[in-house]
């Protein structure tokens, strides 16, 4: 019902992405989009790429008079930095002879990719597998956003760590302090602690001297998701595989943790499980835990409660002091691989990533359950339920 399709190189004219399954109506806000992007471009420890591009979309259909038609909509991101590849990159035959690329980096798709599509030149693996790519992604997260706030949902992410420098492994940061996005968003590291986001930088400066990268954890949290989306029936239906789906897919994301996620392994159930509570009346929060260890899932269905994910992300893997490895035509083992421009640590940009893939898991499955082809279909779908809800549970403690 919602899907989406990207396409382009990291060094092509530009990145395209065509989503469907859009209500009409649903107002788009283009500089919206745009200062979503310019959020994945930020974080301390990016590279020299972030500085040429200047991320922005193209309308180019679906939309008219700033509102969705209901028709697959097609967004374009420009490369500025095609113009320095227009040869490199030609679609047509050249002349000249492009030097290929045959030293892999362990860490990247260049070996996997080179030996699963037989290619001999890594650039035709690089270009695709680039996280450029990742661009696309947050403007498709960015439209999803808009149509999940026009029903209260919020999405935010912050840093929890980078190069093991982070909060206390059990600590809880308090997210609900009323300025605490509002720091998050004024960090170069996207944490809200201002002494901690010093430390993460100094932590990064001392790998980047090193000639190495640093690794960490983001965590994304979606508020205002009403119980219900998901499914427990069958195996892909489940709203927590499909959230952990997403955010692994996010290049560098080596593990997704749900709410409490492996630290609930070591714990009694009596410590884990959230008591549920049932508040009445017209001023009564209806259902709600007491605590949220699930992470807001619960039978691979929402629950109401805020949906927490945290993502461990690997050090990027293109090192300015290199790594030995091979290379791809000879076979012959090399002391070092190549090194080509790359950022240094990229966890507040993947952050940023994640808030866009936890954005498109969630509109998925609510447009799987709310349906409608114009966004007031989908209004009354989501209002119905809501005050069905709502209404069987008071009327079942009446009956009790
Ligand atoms: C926003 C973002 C930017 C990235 N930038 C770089 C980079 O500049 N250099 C690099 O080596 N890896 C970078 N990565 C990570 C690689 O794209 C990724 O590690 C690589 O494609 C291999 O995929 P895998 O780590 O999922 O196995 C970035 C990842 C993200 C999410």
């Amino acid at each position: 019902m919602f899907r989406f399709l990207t396409a382009g190189e990291s060094h092509g004219p530009c990145l395209t992405v065509i989503i469907e399954g859009l209500p009409a109506h649903l107002p788009l806000d283009v500089e919206a989009v745009n200062a979503q992007l310019r959020r994945r471009q930020g974080g301390y420890g990016r590279g020299g790429r972030m500085k040429i591009e200047r991320d922005q979309i193209e309308v180019l259909s679906g939309v008219r008079f700033g509102q969705t038609m209901g028709g697959p909509v097609t967004l374009r991101i420009e490369n500025r930095d095609w113009v320095n590849w227009r040869e490199r990159m030609s679609v047509a035959p050249v002349e000249a002879e492009i030097e290929p690329v045959t030293r892999v980096r362990p860490g990247h798709a260049d070996l996997t990719g080179a030996l699963k599509y037989g290619l001999d030149d890594v650039r035709e693996v690089i270009e695709r597998a680039s996280s450029r790519e990742t661009a696309a992604r947050v403007a498709v997260g960015a439209v999803c956003a808009q149509l999940l706030a026009q029903f209260g949902v919020a999405i935010h992410s912050h840093v929890i760590a980078v190069g093991g420098v982070g909060y206390p492994p059990d600590a809880e940061p308090d997210v609900a302090q009323p300025d605490f996005w509002a720091r998050v968003e004024a960090s170069e590291m996207r944490c809200a602690d201002a002494d901690l986001t010093q430390r993460m930088i100094a932590r990064i400066l001392e790998g980047k001297r090193a000639g190495d990268t640093c690794g960490g954890v983001f965590e994304v949290i979606a508020t205002g998701v009403p119980a219900g989306l998901g499914g427990y029936s069958q195996w892909d239906r489940r709203l927590s595989a499909r959230i952990a789906q997403a955010l692994m897919s996010i290049p560098s994301a080596k593990g997704v943790e749900i709410g409490g996620g492996f630290g609930l392994a070591a714990l009694p159930g009596s410590q884990v499980h959230d008591v549920v509570r049932y508040e009445g009346g017209p001023d009564g929060r209806g259902w709600r835990h007491l605590t949220n260890h699930a992470g807001g899932v619960e039978g691979g269905i929402s629950n109401g409660e805020p949906i927490v994910a945290r993502v461990a992300v690997k050090p990027i893997p293109t090192l300015a002091h290199p790594l030995p490895s091979a290379d791809a035509r000879t076979g012959e083992n090399i002391e070092q691989t190549r090194y080509e421009r790359s950022d240094v640590c990229v966890v507040p940009a993947a952050g940023v990533v994640g808030e866009a893939m936890l954005a498109i898991a969630l509109t998925d499955a609510w447009i799987e359950k709310f349906g409608g082809d114009s966004l007031s279909e989908q209004r009354r779908n989501v209002e119905g339920y809501l005050a069905t809800l709502r209404r069987e549970a008071d009327s079942a403690r009446v009956v009790e």
